[in-house]
């Protein structure tokens, strides 16, 4: 494991949020907090790429951004690497509970919980410790469900979150084994119903272009397409003298993935 550290001046009271990727261990990982009432500026986000940089990091990938999110990366040299949809329910009318159990999700479920993430999802979108604990942070509440077999393994889970009025679909995920036995859409149900039983007005969720399968899970339990998606971008840091790291954001070397 690389001992790269993550950079202090972005403390979650900022909004931002700063990982090294698990993926690429050389990269850090940026998200911004559901909290996080707008974008970030172009001098905010050239601080956080000196800081970044100054830790180490050869470039950085974003969490999935909202467009308005997007701009000031774009015009700092980002590039998009992957586009989701993002879908949203009103919670107003919702589908009544499936029969299928599932339970509170605990700390000492993580690893099977992240077990299950890693036979579910490709690399690239796999979560670790640290951004599993930024799934169950991002919002001011949020809860973790576990589907499980008789023997008490774990086969499914999701995470749903909610800040203010707003719900959100974190993470759903079922072990390839058990998919088409209904898993998902309880978990999705319980979530969903969580959320509207402290108030959430809405529910967003995002899933990868190319994810037949849960965009229709989405479709099915009633989310509705927004008119624009979200994406993923990343940056390279490229050759540079030290001075580089005063320029302003634009001026940065970077390098396509
Ligand atoms: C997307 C995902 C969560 C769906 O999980 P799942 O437990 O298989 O979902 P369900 O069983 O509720 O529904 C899946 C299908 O099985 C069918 N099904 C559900 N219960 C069934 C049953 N008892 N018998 C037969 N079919 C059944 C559903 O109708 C559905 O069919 P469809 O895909 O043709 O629409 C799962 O495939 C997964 O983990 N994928 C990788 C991670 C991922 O993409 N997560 C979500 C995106 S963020």
């Amino acid at each position: 494991m690389s001992a790269l550290r993550v950079p202090l001046a972005f403390a979650p009271s900022t909004g931002v949020r700063v990982t090294q990727w698990r993926v690429e261990p050389d990269l850090a990982h940026l998200a911004l907090t559901a909290d996080r009432r707008r974008p970030l500026s172009a001098v905010e986000l050239d601080r956080c790429l000196s800081d970044i940089e100054r830790a180490g990091y050869q470039g950085v990938v974003t969490a999935a951004l909202a467009p308005a999110d997007q701009r000031v990366f774009v015009e700092a040299g980002f590039e998009v690497i992957q586009q989701l949809h993002l879908l949203r329910h009103r919670l107003d009318a919702l589908p009544t509970h499936d029969a299928t159990p599932t339970r509170r999700g605990r700390r000492r479920d993580h690893p099977g919980v992240l077990a299950v993430d890693a036979a579910a999802f490709l690399p690239f979108w796999q979560l670790d410790d640290a951004t599993l604990h930024e799934a169950l942070t991002a919002t001011r509440t949020s809860r973790l469900r576990v589907a499980e077999t008789e023997d008490g393994t774990i086969v499914g889970y999701a995470i749903c979150g909610r800040s203010a009025t707003r719900g959100y679909v974190q993470r759903l995920a079922v072990h390839p084994d058990h998919q088409g036995e209904g898993l998902a859409a309880a978990l999705l149900l319980d979530g969903l119903h969580w959320l509207a039983r402290w108030g959430a007005h809405d529910a967003l969720v995002n899933t990868q272009h190319g994810n037949e399968r849960s965009l229709r899970l989405y479709l099915r339990t009633g989310f509705e397409p927004e008119p624009q998606g979200l994406a993923v971008l990343r940056c390279d840091f490229g050759e540079h003298e030290p001075s580089e790291l005063s320029r302003p954001a634009g001026h940065r070397a970077l390098r396509s993935p």
